[in-house]
């Protein structure tokens, strides 16, 4: 390899830097000073959007993101601007019609992006293929990306086989994506040589974290085998949950007689800047110094950060924390009935938290997130290597499985949307902004109807958490993506660790939680006539739902479980009757009450329906999760208490049975 080659950077501190250490919350304002110089620093490209930019944009930081990025491109128009991009989920966990992926590209091209890294959770080309291929028509740069992992399925060839597809589908360049920070030397010098022996003529790029110190390195080998651009950030939003300094790698590359076309006044130039932006986020408590230190812990379990803190949460939130030892040995054993896939979001929180939910019930797979019924119902993509089929047939029953791409079985979407929207978008990008956060996005065009009126930062407001923020592990902000599902205000769709609130008094978390739009299966009692019933929720099909048993009467794990008929989704009640007295019921009736505060989401049955124990009456939202309630017993709804939108505290009557 000629030592004379050059090698490019990628800066990162607008994107995954800004992500990984401040959870996104870098606004335009303070960041518009330095665009101009940064784009004489000669940077192969900067990644300025895409990831959690966008939805932090509009839900807090009362911005539009399409602005921002136009903004950028006016100020830095010598550098190619860079985003990140998740396949068939844009930016989010769903999988969008193709419509709305060949706008969404379309749309950030016109606006300003030169390249799309474009990735999938699952490595799934066929999740790849229609961003890959808009991009291409509309004259962009596609980086076809590679999730790292480590598996007995994830060889050196299944990886060089995904490289080759990604070039069919016309991608200008390969990126090797470590978003945990556990690629190591060793293996970046394999796989870059690997991949640069199948498809020389393609430029590869090494994405890594410093979370557990190994990112210079995995940048030093991976370049000595051949790698072209490295992703680094400006050395004062460095390190740590970020990516390496960009002037410490182009000082070492430089010194091993590589070609780095940096301007070092410009960097320096750059470095006081971000001091500066760096000292006021450490002043407010935004940047916690933890996600700026090296934490090896992920080393030793071989699972990334967020998702330990995740398992530790979880189980202290269940008074379960002794058991974490079962949970870690438990959570390999479930990536592999689940076909390995790689361990980001979300499917390590889904991983992470089945594993916790098998050792806490004593049973494997006995209760199960929806989350992890649809992945195996194949609505991810298609897994690694092959789930489990005994697992998966426990988990699904009679429900089928997704034959070819999921996205397929999608309804175009974007028209439809716009004509909904009518004059609420005022262009095609506030349509999209709709179609990948909706609610986020009409507050968002509400208050900028109104003129954005000032708002209590969501932070400040979490002041009092302080003290409870203790008892909980620290935040090694794993890519950003710390994970803390059941804290109020978290954003839901995983990016950002927010600030931890204390729960209310009264709040018994039923069971683990995961990923913020998780639904919840699992254990809650309910108290009918004085007596305590343990009601189980939400149970994988393929089980016996709704298990009823008298707490005081019979154990549990002795009651006799009645098969009961999975509820068809009983139509969403029309505007409900007035609420019921919250008196005890007559005798021969059921109270179903709240089994836990929360807000009213749907209500699933009407005053004269026979329902059968198990059916879902009533849709709670709790923790940004859905919490299904069921009927305990038999019987035909005599009264409906519960009003969509409304809020109930734990014992509230909901239905009442007759
Ligand atoms: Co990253």
């Amino acid at each position: 390899m000629s030592k004379t080659r050059k090698v490019g950077f990628t800066e990162t501190v607008l994107r995954d830097a800004n992500q990984s250490l401040i959870a996104t919350r870098l606004p335009y304002s303070k960041f518009e000073p330095i665009l101009e110089d940064m784009d004489k620093a000669g940077y192969y490209s900067a990644e300025v959007w895409g990831g959690a930019t966008f939805d932090v944009c509009l839900r807090y930081l009362q911005e539009d993101p399409w602005d921002r990025l136009r903004k950028i491109r006016a100020k830095m128009p010598n550098t190619k601007l860079q985003m990140l991009l998740r396949g068939q989920n844009i930016l989010g966990y769903k999988h969008y019609p193709d419509d709305v992926v060949r706008k969404f590209v379309e749309h950030s091209i016109k606006n300003g992006i030169d390249i799309i890294r474009i990735f999938d959770a699952l490595n799934d080309v066929r999740n790849l293929e229609v961003a890959i291929d808009e991009t291409v028509k509309q004259g962009g740069h596609a980086s076809g990306t590679i999730c790292f992992t480590t598996s007995p399925v994830h060889t050196l060839e299944k990886n060089v086989q995904m490289v080759k597809d990604l070039q069919k589908m016309g991608v200008k360049s390969i990126c090797i994506k470590d978003m945990a920070g556990i690629m190591g030397p060793k293996e970046s010098y394999d796989l870059v040589s690997a991949i640069k022996d199948a498809v020389p003529e393609l430029p590869v790029v090494i994405h890594t974290h410093c979370t557990t110190g190994l990112a210079f390195m995995t940048c030093l080998k991976g370049v000595e085998a051949g790698a072209d651009v490295i992703d680094t950030a400006i050395s004062p939003m460095s390190g740590g949950t970020a990516q390496p300094a960009t002037e410490t790698l182009a000082y070492a590359l430089r010194s091993l007689g590589y070609q780095v076309d940096l301007d070092d006044k410009v960097l320096i130039k750059m470095a006081d800047f971000f001091k500066g932006v760096r000292a006021d986020f450490i002043k407010d408590g935004t940047l916690d110094p933890i996600s700026m230190a090296t934490d090896t812990q992920c080393l030793n379990y071989q699972i990334p950060g967020g998702m330990l803190s995740n398992l530790i949460s979880q189980l202290k939130m269940m008074n379960a924390i002794d058991k974490l030892d079962q949970a870690l040995a438990e959570t390999p054993k479930v990536r592999a009935d689940m076909g390995y896939p790689p361990l980001v979001t979300p499917t390590s929180q889904m991983v992470g938290s089945q594993a916790v939910q098998n050792v806490l019930a004593g049973e494997r797979y006995k209760v199960v997130g929806k989350e992890i019924k649809a992945y195996c119902r194949g609505e991810y993509g298609r897994t690694p290597a092959p789930i489990d089929p005994d697992i998966q047939k426990k988990i699904l029953g009679g429900t089928p499985v997704v034959e070819g791409r999921f996205a397929d079985s999608l309804e175009p979407a974007f028209e439809k949307t716009k004509a909904e929207l009518g004059a609420t978008a005022k262009s095609d990008e506030d349509v999209l902004s709709y179609i990948a956060f909706p609610q986020v996005a009409m507050a968002f065009f509400k208050d900028r109807e109104a003129g954005f009126p000032k708002k209590e930062e969501p932070k400040k407001a979490a002041a009092p958490a302080a003290a409870k923020e203790a008892d909980l592990p620290p935040v090694p902000a794993w890519q950003g993506h710390v994970y803390y599902a059941n804290v109020p205000g978290s954003v839901s769709n995983g990016v950002s660790a927010r600030p931890i609130q204390p729960f209310a008094a009264s709040y018994q978390p039923p069971h683990l939680v995961m990923g913020a739009r998780d639904n919840c299966p699992g254990n809650y009692t309910i108290t009918v006539n004085g007596q305590a019933y343990q009601v189980s929720v939400a149970v994988a099909d393929g089980q016996a739902p709704a298990a009823v048993a008298p707490v005081a009467a019979a154990p549990v794990a002795a009651a006799p479980v009645a098969p009961a008929p999975v509820a068809a989704p009983a139509p969403v009640a029309a505007p409900a009757p007035a609420p019921a007295p919250a008196a005890a019921p007559a005798a021969g009736e059921t109270a179903v009450k709240s089994p836990m505060p929360g807000n009213i989401f749907k209500v699933e049955c009407k005053p004269g329906q026979a329902v059968k124990a198990g059916d879902v009456l009533v849709v709670l939202e709790a923790m940004k999760m859905e919490i299904e309630v069921s009927a305990p017993v038999d019987g035909t709804v005599k009264s409906v208490a519960a009003t969509v939108g409304t809020a109930v505290n734990t014992d509230d009557l909901l239905v009442t049975l007759g």
